[in-house]
């Protein structure tokens, strides 16, 4: 691969609609014909005009030429993108990032928070699937894109499972725990899991040892994102470049997978 390949292209957007999904999450929608049509699991470099620049996955959207940020506000960055409004601008770079190879048959998706981002696009992605969505959440306030899961599963044979860890909807516990019982009594070809990392490592553990195909969409702090600056190095990896998607099979020997991270200086802290 050549790096202006890795470059991808880099631009100035409007945002034009907020969508509050919950009382901490907002999708921030603009026109951009490139990354309305990304693959799933595909992410961007979204500068914050004056604060930072921040790796976001790109998310779909219901119209024609449009894509869109899903962000939760956190620290000062993700809250400052948070608070834009309809006019503002971001610069975004990209799209960067390998995809989700979508196998045939009966695929589960288990996804935590805004973790969800990719997967709705990858069930966009699983037209002639058999889908199970599993999405977790902490309490029922902060559930979102269960609609819009349904209706882009609508011609999909599809089941939509929510849990909250506190029980005020769906099924009550973590998403891992509706796993288990699952893949205990169903046949899946694949799973694909986007989350907290840990939620992930249990994921992939399980569907190694059920020998269930697996991916995950892993997160590392990011400041190039082109794989130059080294920040988001894990075990051989650069996970903005040979990822962010990883197999279950290389999950399975990584010294630092739902152990270890990096902290913006570079130094190793466990989860
Ligand atoms: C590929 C990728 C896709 C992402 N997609 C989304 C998304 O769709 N929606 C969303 O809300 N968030 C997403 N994130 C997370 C997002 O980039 C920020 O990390 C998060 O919003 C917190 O940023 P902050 O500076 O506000 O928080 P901080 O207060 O700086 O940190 C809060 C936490 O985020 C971690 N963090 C901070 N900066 C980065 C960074 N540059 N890269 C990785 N971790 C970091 C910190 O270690 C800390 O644990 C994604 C991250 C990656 C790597
Ligand atoms: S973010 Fe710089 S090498 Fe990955």
């Amino acid at each position: 691969m050549r790096w202006w390949d890795l470059e991808g292209a880099s631009s100035i957007r409007t945002i034009e609609k907020i969508v509050d999904e919950t009382p901490t999450v907002r999708t921030l929608v603009f026109s951009d014909e490139l990354f309305s049509e990304v693959l799933p699991g595909q992410f961007a470099m979204v500068w914050v005009p004056g604060i930072n620049e921040l790796p976001m996955s790109v998310m779909i959207t219901e119209e024609r030429g449009k894509a869109a940020f899903t962000v939760r506000k956190r620290g000062v960055s993700s809250t400052a993108m948070y608070d834009l409004r309809p006019g503002q601008q971001i610069g975004v770079r990209g799209p960067y990032g390998n995809s989700f190879d979508i196998r045939n048959g009966r695929i589960l998706l288990v996804g935590g928070g805004t973790g969800l981002v990719p997967l709705m696009r990858l069930a966009k992605f699983a037209k002639n699937n058999d889908v199970t969505m599993l999405m977790g959440s902490t309490t029922k306030d902060e559930v979102f894109f269960e609609g819009l899961a349904n209706r882009i599963l609508a011609k999909n044979k599809h089941t939509v499972i929510i849990t909250t860890e506190d029980g005020s909807y769906g099924q009550k516990g973590f998403v891992t725990d509706v796993l288990e019982k699952l893949v205990d009594g169903q046949k899946f070809d694949a799973i694909y899991t986007c989350g907290p990392e840990i939620m992930m490592y249990k994921v992939v553990k399980l569907a190694n040892t059920k020998k269930i195909f697996v991916q995950a969409s892993l997160e590392r702090m990011m400041k190039c994102g082109i794989g130059i600056c080294g920040s988001c190095c894990m075990d051989d990896a650069l996970v903005c470049r040979d990822g962010t998607i990883f197999d279950g099979e290389f999950l399975s020997h990584s010294r630092e997978f739902g152990h270890t991270h990096r902290s913006k200086s570079g130094i190793l802290e466990n989860y």
